[in-house]
């Protein structure tokens, strides 16, 4: 198989508001920094010069408040949700940001079954429309902002990434989704990272063992890879429990 190229990219967990580890990644020698979600901005982003590319996927509370979502939506930064995007000159990252919601998605069964199907467009769903056409025009309400749609997940399992970042955990974590293993193992990446649950975690996807590893809150980890099919991975910063526990 085809690999990427070497790089050195550093993932941090959901920030919450909490900048400083953002702020310290802007001063690193890195590739690229990606965000795991949930950065709870009030206001947009603008990494000073000579700062790494910012990279990041939305999470769930990202679409709390239009405050964050226009926030993040203003940033000088790069959404990596539902593409592949070259990092480091050719290492390819795979993202899917957001989370599964009943009303859009939930894979596991039998709502599995009900699913409208990769073709729907998000207006076959119910409910899923903004109640205040003065808040968001005639488009999805601001929540769906940050849910996983089917076809974006069956687009993006059509590509070839080295390493996949994801809001939501694979099967491995207790509150994980297998088809998250199945998008990582369909990918051909060899590496997973996510956020959301704001403790450190590591595992494996279900069928072909790719390393999957859980960021904490405001926690970072930095990824380097060979560019042939190994990541090495360590812990450049563990934590900051100081805010409630609410993935
Ligand atoms: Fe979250």
């Amino acid at each position: 198989m085809m690999r990427g190229a070497a790089a050195r990219l550093m993932l941090i967990g959901d920030p919450h508001g909490g900048l400083e580890p953002l702020q310290e990644a802007y001063r690193q020698d890195v590739d690229a920094v990606v965000v795991l979600g949930d950065l709870g901005l009030t206001e947009p982003l603008r990494p000073p010069a000579g700062a790494p590319p910012i990279c990041y996927i939305p999470g769930n509370h990202d679409a709390d408040h239009s405050i964050h979502w226009r926030s993040l939506e203003a940033s000088s930064a790069e959404s990596l949700h539902g593409r592949v995007a070259s990092l480091g000159g050719g290492c390819r990252v795979a993202g899917l940001g957001g989370v599964f919601r009943g009303r859009v998605w939930r894979p596991e069964p039998p709502a599995e079954a009900a699913l409208p199907g990769e073709d729907a467009a998000p207006a076959d769903y119910p409910g899923v429309r903004c109640p205040d056409p003065g808040q968001w025009p005639g488009e999805l309400a601001l929540r769906h902002r940050a849910s996983i749609w089917p076809q974006e997940f069956a687009a993006l399992r059509r590509q070839h990434a080295d390493l996949l970042v994801l809001h939501e955990a694979p099967a491995y974590h207790r509150y994980g989704f297998r088809v998250l293993d199945d998008l990582a193992e369909s990918l051909g990446v060899s590496l997973v990272v996510h956020g959301h649950h704001h403790g450190w975690s590591q595992g494996a996807t279900a069928t072909r063992g790719v390393p999957v590893v859980g960021v904490a809150l405001r926690g970072v980890l930095l990824a380097v890879y060979d560019g042939s099919g190994t990541w090495r991975f360590e812990r450049i910063r563990e934590s900051q429990e100081d805010s409630p526990n609410v993935p």
